[in-house]
């Protein structure tokens, strides 16, 4: 499966074991992992092939969405949605783009790709997202895309000695 851009080169699609390369090169920076709860630093050295691996896994099985962000030929980020539950029909988004990527309009454009296929494919009614309350970045992208802030939990993640509160916001599909 695969979507692209209209203005950039970038398009979305599943991850391949040859794409463990390029996964690790961008998700070991210390600037990524501390805006993610779940990145860890340093990234384990066969961390990438496990995640592609976790990632085929559920696409077999129709769980997670896991997508490569491909641009100029190789992969510079991944897009998910995740604990996708099919009876109440929503799912968490999640993302994260290598640093040299930052701020040319990529994740927001693949978010808004992801969303087409949460709401138009898969027919699921409630998308949320959980951001640090410092990532005025992925807040940005998450408003621009019609996201809703729904509230902020204290001190809920320990990242990187320190406590983190998380912002969640959510977009429902309303039709
Ligand atoms: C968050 C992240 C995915 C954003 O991706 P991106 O492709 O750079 O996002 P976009 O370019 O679409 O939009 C970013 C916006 O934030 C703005 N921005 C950048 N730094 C900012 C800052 N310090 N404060 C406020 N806004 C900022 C950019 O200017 C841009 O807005 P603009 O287009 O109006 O100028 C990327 O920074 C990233 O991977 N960060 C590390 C991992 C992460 O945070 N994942 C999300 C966890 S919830």
């Amino acid at each position: 499966m695969e979507t692209s851009f209209q203005k950039c080169s970038a398009l979305l699609r599943h991850l391949r074991l040859s794409d463990a390369h390029d996964i690790y090169k961008n998700v070991k920076d210390k600037e990524v992992s501390k805006w993610t709860a779940t990145i860890p630093y340093p990234y384990p050295k066969d961390g990438a092939v496990k995640f592609i691996r976790h990632a085929q896994y559920h696409a077999d099985k129709d769980k997670d969405l896991i997508l490569g962000i491909e641009y100029d030929g190789s992969i510079i980020g991944v897009i998910s949605l995740m604990h996708i539950n099919k009876t109440h029909k929503r799912a968490e988004l999640g993302y994260w783009l290598g640093k040299k990527f930052w701020g040319k309009g990529i994740m927001t454009k693949s978010v808004r790709q992801i969303l087409e296929m949460a709401f138009q494919k898969k027919k699921l009614h409630r998308i949320y997202a959980k951001v640090f309350q410092e990532n005025l970045q992925s807040q940005k992208v998450l408003e621009r895309c019609g996201f809703k802030l729904e509230g902020v939990h204290k001190d809920s993640v320990f990242k990187h000695g320190k406590w983190r509160d998380i912002m969640t916001y959510a977009k429902i599909n309303h039709y």
